[in-house]
């Protein structure tokens, strides 16, 4: 039987992965933690504790006492906030992983899922469908923490047998949940700002073409990676996940199909810069081939499924 810790369950990933693997391997057997509050569903269907993953003694004891055997560590402090605090942020990231790497490692919870980024890449990589095997020069903070993260994910595989694993999530778009301080962080804020005011301030140019994905795909795929057969997993570093590439002007006019007067004008700030050392868009048919990624919602469906959501959400429709 399966006893899984999530860390960072109060976050945009982990708020709704813990309920999707809840209803898989029950409400008893996922632990949910942060080192701040939960929603309320959460603390309602199953075991919440306070928990700092920076705490490694305290980390490696309730792993021991839970008789947990699969970590998901999705503690980071992202791109945007990353590049106000670097050092900070830099100590966080990596401390986070090295904590869960090396109590995996001495305790029997040794399935590990740990996100990556599509900030894995630079300025100096193929922008347009990026490989999964191609030049890797990151230029910020975040980017650079994530890509070192892999290769010890990686390492900790080959040296220790920890079962790393890990997907190179493109920008995630959710309304459960916002995110906070990312770059792709505009194609969720767009959708509120829509419902609110009918009008957004966007801090990217209008033609600054981004991967993202709706969370439903997400948080499914990165179940079935997890549940993959380890036969089949012929990469421990990280798989590329492409989901759906588009531009703000793009989106703006999807929105303009249900919201007509729907007004949108452009100030790009510092996370201009970061957007551009991304990809635009990736190739991930490593992951398809290995362990079956597959995506549901294309533009219009996610488009189409986050007004309506956040509409409920704010007007309680
Ligand atoms: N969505 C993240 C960010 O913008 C990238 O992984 O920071």
């Amino acid at each position: 039987m399966e006893r899984i810790l999530v860390i960072g369950c109060s976050g945009q990933i982990g708020s709704e992965l813990v309920l999707e693997l809840r209803k898989t391997y029950g409400n008893g057997n996922v632990f949910a933690t942060d080192i701040k509050n939960a929603p309320e569903e959460i603390r309602e269907t199953g075991p919440f504790q306070i928990l700092d993953v920076l705490d490694y003694k305290n980390l490696l004891h309730f792993l021991v006492r839970h008789k947990i055997t699969q970590v998901y560590n999705l503690a980071a402090v992202l791109s945007g906030n990353a590049e106000k605090i670097p050092l900070q942020a830099w100590d966080i990231n990596m401390r986070a992983l090295m904590n869960t790497l090396q109590a995996a490692q001495q305790s029997s919870a040794k399935k590990l899922f740990w996100p990556s980024s599509i900030a894995v890449f630079g300025p100096t990589t193929p922008r347009i469908s990026t490989p999964q095997l191609t030049v890797m020069e990151p230029n910020t903070v975040y980017g650079i923490s994530k890509l070192a993260g892999e290769r010890w994910g990686e390492y900790f595989y080959n040296k220790y047998g920890v079962d790393f694993r890990s997907v190179r999530y493109p920008g995630l778009i959710s309304y459960k949940t916002e995110p906070g301080g990312g770059t792709t962080d505009y194609a969720v804020e767009i959708f509120f700002e829509a419902i609110k005011k009918n009008c957004y301030e966007c801090f990217l140019s209008e033609d600054t073409a981004l991967p993202m994905m709706f969370m439903d795909d997400a948080i499914k795929n990165t179940i079935k990676l997890m549940d993959a057969d380890p036969e089949k997993l012929s990469l421990r570093s990280s798989y590329n996940m492409a989901g759906i590439s588009f531009t703000p002007k793009q989106l703006a006019a999807e929105i303009s199909k249900h919201q007509p007067d729907f007004c949108i004008e452009y100030k790009p700030d510092f996370r201009q810069a970061i957007a551009d050392s991304w990809p635009a868009s990736i190739d991930d048919s490593v992951a398809r081939a290995d362990w079956g990624l597959q995506d549901e919602f294309d533009l219009e469906k996610m488009s189409h499924h986050m007004l309506t959501k956040i509409d409920e959400k704010i007007n309680g429709i």
